[in-house]
């Protein structure tokens, strides 16, 4: 189910990392290419920054911008590829296979240490094809991965950086019958989801999910392990009776294990439901870093709104 992750060491700032990198100057760095990100990298160049949009995958919106119940599988390159496009038409460029290590922050702005994660070249170390950025502003976007990103930033107090916690939502899809829905069906929401409900994609597939699975896995362990996102097909047996309770016709054997998206959360199975959180300088002191944190559902359909505040927060300061 695991396997190890990328080029990093757990060490903070061993020197070797560091010193033989170059160094580029750059305005503004938007850490993350899921819809959030590409929305702010947009909304940023719009306002005339220089933006450089560092993704650890291979193209944008691989996260959990693709692994979600609004858009699904090939859906997300509508808006996402538009929220690209519109971002590069004002300027913004993207470096993919790009993963953020670590950073500093000091009066000047943020350096981050940037490897290539490309799989040929995953080392313990930055190898030769790393570089250092030094960025007047930085929006750590990454999803699942922005709290362990903060908590690599020296000079970034880790009190600002909350708890993590993380909710797998798995999907099945019905097969071997003609679609019995012809719109979306939401039961009663379970704690920490909507409930399983019925999704139609832009094919006309039918859906069903995501249910909760809280993932005894913190920041760390998400962060430096990658996660298999296939669904056990045994799941199924939870499936049945929850969806037969609002489509009791629902034959057996028609639920085939689909794909799964994480939930990065803010609050635990136990806790109330907690809001976003997007933190400036008013939060946490320091004028050149936003970051994003606990951007679970409906972070796809706030993205715009997000993208804006952050832009507020940046141009005036709060
Ligand atoms: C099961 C499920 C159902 C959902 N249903 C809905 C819904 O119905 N409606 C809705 O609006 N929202 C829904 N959501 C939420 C929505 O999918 C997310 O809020 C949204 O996709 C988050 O986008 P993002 O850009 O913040 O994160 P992501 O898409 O995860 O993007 C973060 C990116 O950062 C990159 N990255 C991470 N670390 C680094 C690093 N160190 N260096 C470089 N790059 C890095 C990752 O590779 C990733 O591409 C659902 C989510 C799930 C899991
Ligand atoms: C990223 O890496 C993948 C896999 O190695 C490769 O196919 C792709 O071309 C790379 N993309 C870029 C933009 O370099
Ligand atoms: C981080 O910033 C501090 C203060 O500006 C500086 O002394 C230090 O050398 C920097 N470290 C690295 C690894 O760049």
């Amino acid at each position: 189910m695991w396997r190890t992750w990328r080029c990093l060491g757990r060490g903070l700032h061993t020197c070797d990392k560091w010193a033989h990198a170059p160094k580029e100057k750059v305005d503004c760095v938007v850490v993350g290419a899921g819809v959030v990100g590409l929305a702010i990298a947009r909304a940023m160049a719009m306002r005339g920054r220089e933006v450089l949009v560092v993704e650890s995958g291979p193209t944008f919106g691989t996260g959990t911008s693709s692994r979600n119940s609004e858009v699904i599988h090939a859906g997300i390159y509508y808006p996402a590829n538009s929220l690209k496009a519109d971002a590069e038409l004002h300027g913004a460029t993207f470096a993919f296979n790009s993963s953020v290590l670590e950073g500093n922050v000091s009066s000047e702005g943020i350096e981050m240490l940037v490897c290539s994660s490309e799989p040929s070249t995953v080392h313990d170390q930055a190898d030769e094809n790393s570089i250092i950025l030094c960025a007047k502003t930085v929006i750590n976007s990454a999803g699942l991965h922005a709290t362990s990103l903060a908590r690599r930033l020296r000079g970034f107090p880790a009190t600002f950086v909350p708890k993590s916690y993380f909710a797998r939502g798995c999907y099945f899809s019905l097969v071997g019958l003609k679609p019995p829905f012809s719109h979306l069906v939401y039961p009663i929401p379970e704690k920490g989801g909507l409930g399983v409900h019925v999704t139609l994609d832009l094919s006309g597939q039918i859906r069903f999910g995501p249910d909760v699975e809280w993932l005894d896995l913190d920041s760390d362990a998400i962060y430096e392990h990658e996660f298999d996102f296939s669904v056990d097909s045994k799941r199924a047996e939870k499936f049945y009776p929850e969806i037969r309770k609002y489509y009791p016709a629902l034959p057996d054997g028609s639920l085939k294990a689909d794909y799964s998206g994480i939930r990065p959360k803010l609050a635990g199975p136990l806790d109330p439901p907690a809001d976003f959180v997007i933190q400036g300088q008013r939060d946490h002191g320091i004028s050149s870093l936003v970051n994003l944190f606990g951007i679970e559902s409906p972070g796809l359909t706030a993205s715009l709104a997000i993208a804006d505040r952050v832009c507020t927060m940046l141009c005036e300061g709060k």
